[in-house]
Parts: C-alpha cells; structure tokens; sequence
C-alpha cells in the first residue's frame, strides 16, 4: 500500500465499507452509527474496525471486530484495539469471540471468564447469541479485560 493507515474514529463516509466488511463476516451489523467505530484506513480504504456497545446496565463489550482478508496478521487489529480502549477508559470490557481468536485477544490483556460470573445483562446478551452456537459446534467464548 502507498499511503500510511492510520487509525481513527469512523464518519459517515466510512459506513458502507464497515458495514460490508462485517456483513462478509457475519458479524453484527444492529444499530450502526456513522462515529461508533474506530477504523484502520488507507486512503479511501477501510482496513478495519471495531466498536465499543453499551448494555442498558452500563457495562461495556468489544465488538465488531474485523479486519480485511489480505491485510490480517499486520499488526491492524492490535492496533484497532489499543485504540479503542486508550480512548475508553472504562472497565472491565466484555467480549464474545470463537476459540481461534482466543490467542488474539489475550495479546490485548483479555482471558476467558466463565458464563456464571458475567453481570445478568451481558449473560442474556451471551445466551441469546452464543449459546446456539456453543450447542451445534461447541465453539464460543466469553472474555473479559479488567
Ligand atoms: C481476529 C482479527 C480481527 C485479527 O486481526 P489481525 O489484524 O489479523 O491481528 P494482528 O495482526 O494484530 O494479530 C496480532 C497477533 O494475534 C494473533 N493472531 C491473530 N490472528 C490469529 C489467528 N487467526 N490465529 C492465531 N493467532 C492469531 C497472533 O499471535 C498475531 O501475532 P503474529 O501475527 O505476530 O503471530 C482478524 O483475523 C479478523 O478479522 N478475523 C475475522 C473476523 C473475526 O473473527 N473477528 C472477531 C470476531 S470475535
């Protein structure tokens, strides 16, 4: 790539790339809005994001975390994250992810947590959409950064 990615809050010409990118990936596409993400960019080019969502108990999670195809393993999403949480400084933050990118997050200071520890709001979010797909492929993770 040509220019230098840099990394910063989402606008409104940022949101059909986001939302294609974690539509590819079937991720959560509920409730964008055009300055809830932090992005990694090149150019015109979105590389990257991930946002922060609020329960209606205050508590925080990670989400929507995504990079593109052939850019993955740079360094992006590392970046996107210490971001992220440099410019939230909240804790903890929850997040839900699959075993594969266990290692990933942990790099970041989260570990895994069990389901009976998670404060009532974020457990229901947990059930409602991880808990089919612990049933069928016995993958899904929660994780928490204190
Ligand atoms: C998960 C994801 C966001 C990581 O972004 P990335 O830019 O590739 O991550 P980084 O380059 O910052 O990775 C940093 C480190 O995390 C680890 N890591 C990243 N992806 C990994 C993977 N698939 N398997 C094992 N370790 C991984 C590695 O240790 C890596 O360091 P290394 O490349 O020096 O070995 C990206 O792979 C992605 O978009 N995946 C598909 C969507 C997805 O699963 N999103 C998460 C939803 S919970």
């Amino acid at each position: 790539m040509e220019k230098e990615t840099i990394y910063r809050k989402s606008n409104k010409n940022d949101l059909s790339q986001i939302s294609a990118l974690l539509k590819a990936l079937d991720l959560n596409v509920a409730n964008i809005i055009a300055d809830g993400f932090f992005v990694a960019v090149n150019g015109q080019r979105v590389l990257g994001c991930a946002r922060i969502i609020e329960m209606n108990d205050g508590d925080i999670e990670l989400a929507s975390m995504a990079v593109v195809k052939e850019c993955r393993r740079q360094g992006i999403g590392s970046k996107i994250i210490q971001m992220l949480l440099g410019s939230e400084k909240r804790r903890p933050v929850y997040l839900m992810c699959r075993r594969r990118n266990q290692k990933f997050y942990e790099k970041q200071g989260f570990r895994e947590i069990q389901d009976d520890l998670l404060p009532a709001v974020y457990k229901s979010k947990v059930d409602l959409t991880i808990s089919a797909a612990r049933r069928v492929t016995g993958d899904g993770l929660v994780m928490i950064k204190k």
